[in-house]
């Protein structure tokens, strides 16, 4: 390690006691930990500008007082138990702190509000099973054919390990995801029109930054995703929400006014789960070549489709190039990857490879590489297929136990997805308050807000929805975790009575 220190050769003291009093003053701060390793002489001296000499009489008299310890062969070290006295001394006028000054503040409020959706559970550790939204099962990682691809490439990394690549991204993940787009979401492009990024989210600051500009109008679900709307909010957009039914964006209600963009999630609504009909996708694209906006397609968890074949994107249904498609890994491998796509038209793209490159130059050579050969190879494709079933089984086991122990449930985004949508009876507690009942129980279930949705209009979703993400959990889990939700609601702290047990197939 290099010590941030300097010796003035005109300074009247000399080099020495310079020296001696600077590391002591460090030590005594604090900002030299007990433990810490002291540079080695030789490197030390030649960092300084003064002989090796210096170095090695002030370490020696370092040594001599108490605040340095040499272990030989290993190398010298702050004390860890340092002299008593020493951290009582009072302080020599030079290292005493200065007077608190007055000075001008330095952090005013923001000008647009700064927020962020919930990334992490905050009561994660309160929870025994936990039916968080978007997670995938932290078993299905690849660990083995990750490792293997990880090794063989760090391997043969050399230069584009040290070397800046292309901020848009490895040629050849660009080219993995182009021909895999093609077939499984319709999309026909190729890898120039593509730009990888740190995930969907950055892939929305991109968007953001190129569109919107203060007072611009984006076009919203409502609710939608709050990592989305924070975003626009944040660039100074004004939020046009548009109400969702159970078939997605109600594109009959989209403004005529000007917008810069709509951000949609047609393939599973957001959090309600429903499917943008192949109507409602051409209406959206109409009106978007009427009005000028461009499309923001999020298309988050389209890699599992429960039901029926998946629809085409509307990015692959538009013949003007006005749809900025948004793609991630991180449900179908893991959100600690920090690795997504947007697919943009083409007069965008240069736009967003800039931004990119301001941002942060460019994703990690070595995760992209091994994604690129992981796609590429079919891994990825049968990977799916694998989680696909599961996730499968698990929604079915999700729905089976709703329905044995509360009875008719209506439930909604079943069709795909990792999450399903509780409908609740207007008899029920709310949504907040069921979450509540069920955080006391140790279980994790979402109303829209807990669940990194936003709501603009205050509709009934608010009170009358819960969210439970079933992907990251076992069907043992799942059937444990409705019974206890069942005995939660029940209990007695229940807020109405009759809610469970008086359906005939409710379970013992
Ligand atoms: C609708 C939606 N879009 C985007 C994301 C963010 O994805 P990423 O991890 O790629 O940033 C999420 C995460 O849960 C999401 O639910």
């Amino acid at each position: 390690m290099q010590l941030s220190i300097r010796v003035d050769p005109d300074a009247p003291h000399s080099l020495q006691q310079q020296l001696f009093d600077t590391i002591r003053r460090l030590i005594l701060d604090g900002r030299l930990r007990p433990g810490s390793a002291m540079p080695g002489s030789r490197a030390f001296s030649e960092q300084l500008g003064v002989s090796r000499n210096t170095v090695l009489l002030v370490y020696e008299r370092l040594i001599a007082e108490g605040y340095l310890q040499t272990r030989p062969a290993v190398g010298t070290f702050v004390n860890r138990s340092l002299p008593e006295q020493s951290l009582c001394l009072p302080r020599n006028p030079v290292f005493a702190s200065p007077e608190p000054t007055a000075r001008a503040p330095r952090f005013r409020s923001p000008r647009v509000p700064i927020r962020a959706q919930a990334v992490v559970n905050p009561n994660r550790h309160r929870l025994a099973i936990d039916f968080w939204v978007g997670r995938p099962d932290p078993h299905t990682f690849p660990t083995k054919a990750w490792r293997r691809r990880l090794l063989h490439h760090l391997s043969i990394g050399g230069q584009p390990l040290t070397e800046y690549g292309d901020p848009s991204g490895l040629s050849a993940l660009r080219r993995a995801i182009a021909d895999y787009l093609g077939p499984a979401r319709g999309i026909n492009t190729g890898p120039e029109r593509i730009v990888i990024v740190a995930g969907i989210q950055q892939a929305l600051n991109i968007a953001a930054r190129l569109l919107v500009h203060d007072g611009a109008t984006v076009v919203l679900e409502c609710p939608c995703y709050q990592g989305a709307a924070y975003v626009f909010e944040h660039h100074g957009a004004h939020l046009r929400p548009v109400p969702v039914d159970e078939h997605g964006l109600m594109s009959e209600r989209l403004p005529a006014t000007p917008v810069s963009l709509a951000y949609v999630t047609p393939s599973h609504q957001y959090p309600l789960g429903g499917t943008l009909s192949l109507e409602r996708r051409i209406r959206l694209l109409e009106w978007a070549e009427e009005t000028g906006a461009y499309i923001v397609e999020d298309d988050y968890d389209s890699d599992f489709r429960h039901a029926g074949s998946p629809l085409t994107a509307v990015a692959g249904l538009d013949p003007q190039g006005g749809v900025i498609y948004l793609g991630t890994f991180s449900k179908s491998i893991g959100a600690g990857l920090r690795l997504g796509y947007m697919v943009l038209p083409e007069e965008l793209v240069e736009p967003a490879r800039t931004l990119k490159a301001l941002l942060d130059n460019g994703n990690p050579w070595l995760d992209q590489a091994v994604l690129a050969d992981f796609i590429a190879s079919g891994s990825y494709d049968r990977h799916l297929r694998r989680i696909r079933q599961l996730y499968r089984r698990r929604r079915d086991c999700l729905v089976e136990s709703l329905r044995a122990h509360f009875g008719a449930v209506r439930l909604s985004g079943l069709e795909g997805g990792m999450h399903a949508v509780w409908h609740l009876p207007t008899e029920y507690p709310s949504a907040p308050e069921l979450q509540a009942l069920a955080l006391e129980a140790g279980v994790g279930v979402y109303a829209l807000d807990g669940g990194g949705a936003i709501d603009f209009d205050r509709t009934n979703y608010r009170e009358r929805t819960l969210l439970l993400g079933y992907s990251s959990l076992s069907e043992t889990e799942i059937r444990e975790g409705v019974a206890r939700l069942a005995r939660a609601f029940n209990g007695p702290n229940q807020l109405r009575t009759g809610m469970v047990g008086d359906h005939p197939s409710a379970a013992a």
